[in-house]
């Protein structure tokens, strides 16, 4: 549904986007993360043509973007990084205006698309106020509701979530992953609990290259404590019970920390069995027996630091 080859960005003299290539498939939502200044918002602006690439070609759903922006425009609803304009237009005038923009001339079938985006973003109770007197999280929902009032096949929304509460976080989430089934989403966000629970599919970008396409769960497993294990043994010499885990065929380094062993297997295999393997015929006494957690966040730190 979307391609993107070779895509590059130059501002003066530097390389905002710096020739990233990667598709996205209907049925996926694919995450964008990395850090501030990274190129994801400059990417999502060149996809839907607000932006023109210095190189490289975009294609939705076929359609090269630069040759035919009208069409792509049809196809994409583009959430921006900072929410709607026309703060002086009410919820209903923006969204009425957007529907005209967007070709729906039947008063009968605006009304229907309206409602249908104020039912879904939860907007009815704030209809006729007007945008800029709105808090934060209902801005983002009128810029939420502007993107999706033609039901588009593409979304691209950059930090979809960025402002919101948590339920309307939770919300917005779910709204995203009911759409997802017959739409290709590409998504930016910090929020890396957003990414296991909304993406089927990651890309990390940092300073205009791409660095990782994949599925969150390999991302995970990059994580150094992926399958480690910390234990804790009480009764016996630390060093001793060290050395006898480091023997062990399935376990590449045990480290001392913090009164606490951390075992790291080989190939990152799991290593439950070394409980019941082990310990009982030593007599160990294991006070403490836990898999750190592991989270996204240390293995983007190491690819983007
Ligand atoms: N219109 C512009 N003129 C000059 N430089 C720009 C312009 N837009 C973006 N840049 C630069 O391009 C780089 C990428 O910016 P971009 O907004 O794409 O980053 P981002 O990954 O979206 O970051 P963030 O997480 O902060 O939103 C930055 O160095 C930025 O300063
Ligand atoms: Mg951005």
């Amino acid at each position: 549904m979307i391609e993107v080859k070779s895509l590059h960005k130059r501002y003066g003299s530097i390389d905002a986007v710096n020739g990233i290539s990667f598709q996205v498939n209907r049925g996926e939502i694919l995450g964008f993360l990395g850090p501030n200044g990274a190129g994801k918002s400059t990417t999502m602006k060149m996809i839907t043509g607000f932006v023109r690439p210095s190189s490289g070609t975009i294609l939705v759903d076929g359609h090269n973007v630069q040759e035919h922006p009208v069409t792509i425009k049809e196809k994409i609803g583009y959430l921006p990084e900072n929410g709607p304009v026309y703060g002086e237009m009410t919820v209903q005038e923006f969204l009425n205006f957007i529907a005209e923009i967007r070709g729906f001339r039947d008063p009968m079938e605006k009304v229907e698309k309206i409602d249908r985006v104020c039912d879904l973003c939860r907007l009815n109770s704030v209809r006729h106020q007007s945008i800029e007197t709105l808090s934060k999280g209902f801005k983002q929902r009128v810029g939420f509701a502007q993107a999706v009032l033609h039901d588009p096949p593409v979304l691209i929304m950059d930090e979809p979530t960025d402002g919101l509460d948590p339920n309307q976080k939770k919300e917005v989430r779910k709204i995203i992953k009911a759409m997802a089934q017959d739409k290709a989403i590409i998504l930016s966000t910090h929020i890396l609990e957003e990414v296991g629970a909304l993406c089927s599919r990651v890309i990390i970008i940092s300073k205009g290259a791409l660095i990782a396409d994949e599925s969150p769960e390999s991302l995970l497993e990059r994580n150094r404590k992926f399958n480690a294990l910390r234990i804790q043994v009480d009764g016996v010499e630390i060093e001793a019970v060290r050395s006898a885990l480091r023997d062990l065929p399935e376990v590449a380094a045990v480290i001392l920390n913090d009164n606490r062993l951390e075992i790291f297997p080989k190939n990152k295999q799991a290593i439950e069995a070394l409980n019941l393997k082990t310990f009982p015929e030593n007599n160990w006494f294991i006070t403490q027996f836990e898999k750190p957690p592991v989270g996204l966040d240390e293995v983007i730190w190491e690819l983007t630091a």
